[in-house]
């Protein structure tokens, strides 16, 4: 039967054997599945485990001191924090297409790990030879790798990987879905601030932007984003909304008129689901009033922005991400 106390006791059995005593590194994004995954390693292996924070610059307002803070604190892990913002800004320069963008940002995440590797090897100590990732279920089965679906988008953890890929994977949490994790994770003492933190992909905000990624967009979007999470967990909304994507329509303009004068921006869609397991989800019918307090700050407080809109659509047809 499932608990958490048996799923844990399991990994940890697994994870010693698999690993051995080698030593693994374990890339933390910011996300509960990171973060559980890497204290489930932790639990197994202790200082064998050297995580890396690869800091992509795609990451929403202040992830990456959370990171630094909150999980350190709770885990003791040793941490790295490698800033890579200026690596993947130029290696995304020119390119819109979703898939394309996939790719690149998980072709240089593992090689920003390779080169973390190379460092840590310098070190004194065992083979690094393992990776751990937080692979979920729904990952796996919507990556084509699972019970044979048709694959959907390219998961920058699963399909996103580069062939020239020099690790072997750890994936403790492979057989689980996104609340069981959350449950592991407070089983290994991870504070609510990690485990009750909304899903955001891998790519992070490189895939909130419909087209190019550009420096600008992205410091644009981080504040229209910072926004709505505000004013989301002000109005008491975090428990009721699976998570709520922020969507920079970068190639779209609109005309509107501030103060006296006709503007011609952007629109900012929010995508706000509900649902179990991110496989399907519906659009929350959220409270208009929380709607317009972020629609109002979202159009006065962010520059080049003229409109907001909201995404009602379910999944299926439309996935919760744009891209
Ligand atoms: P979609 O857009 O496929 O998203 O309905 C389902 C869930 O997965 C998250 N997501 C990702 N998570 N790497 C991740 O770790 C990714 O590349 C990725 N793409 C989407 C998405 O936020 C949602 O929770």
């Amino acid at each position: 039967n499932w608990t958490t106390g048996n799923v844990i006791e399991e990994q940890v059995a697994a994870i010693r054997e698999q690993v051995g005593d080698k030593r693994a590194i374990c890339g933390l994004s910011g996300g509960v599945d990171s973060a559980v995954a890497a204290a489930l390693v932790q639990k197994a292996i202790g200082s064998q485990l050297t995580c890396v924070y690869v800091d992509h610059g795609l990451m929403r307002k202040d992830e990456t001191e959370q990171v630094e803070k909150d999980f350190v604190a709770a885990t003791g892990a040793n941490l790295k924090v490698v800033d890579a913002s200026e690596r993947f800004l130029n290696a995304l320069a020119g390119v819109s297409d979703p898939e394309t963008k996939r790719k690149i940002i998980g072709r240089e995440f593992i090689r920003v790990f390779e080169q973390a590797q190379l460092e840590i090897l310098q070190e004194d100590g065992p083979e690094v030879a393992f990776l751990v990732q937080g692979t979920l279920y729904p990952d796996i089965v919507e990556s084509g790798g699972g019970t044979g679906t048709a694959n959907i988008k390219s998961h920058h953890n699963v399909g996103g990987l580069p062939d020239d890929i020099e690790f072997e994977l750890v994936e403790p949490l492979r057989q689980l879905f996104k609340d069981e994790v959350r449950m592991v994770g407070a089983e290994l003492g991870l504070p609510d601030e990690i485990v009750q933190r909304q899903p955001f992909p891998g790519p992070g905000l490189g895939i909130r932007i419909v087209g190019e990624v550009t420096k600008d967009r992205l410091d644009l979007l981080r504040e229209a984003d910072a926004i709505a999470r505000e004013e989301l967990t002000a109005a008491g909304l975090d428990r009721d909304i699976w998570q709520c994507p922020v969507v920079l329509l970068a190639d779209v303009r609109s005309v509107g008129v501030q103060g006296d004068g006709r503007t011609y921006g952007h629109p900012i869609v929010l995508r706000p689901v509900s649902s179990e397991d991110a496989m399907t989800a519906d659009w929350t019918r959220m409270p208009y009033d929380v709607l317009a307090k972020i629609s109002t700050r979202i159009t006065n407080e962010v520059a080049d922005v003229n409109r907001v809109v909201l995404d009602v659509t379910s999944k299926p047809p439309g996935t919760i991400e744009w891209e």
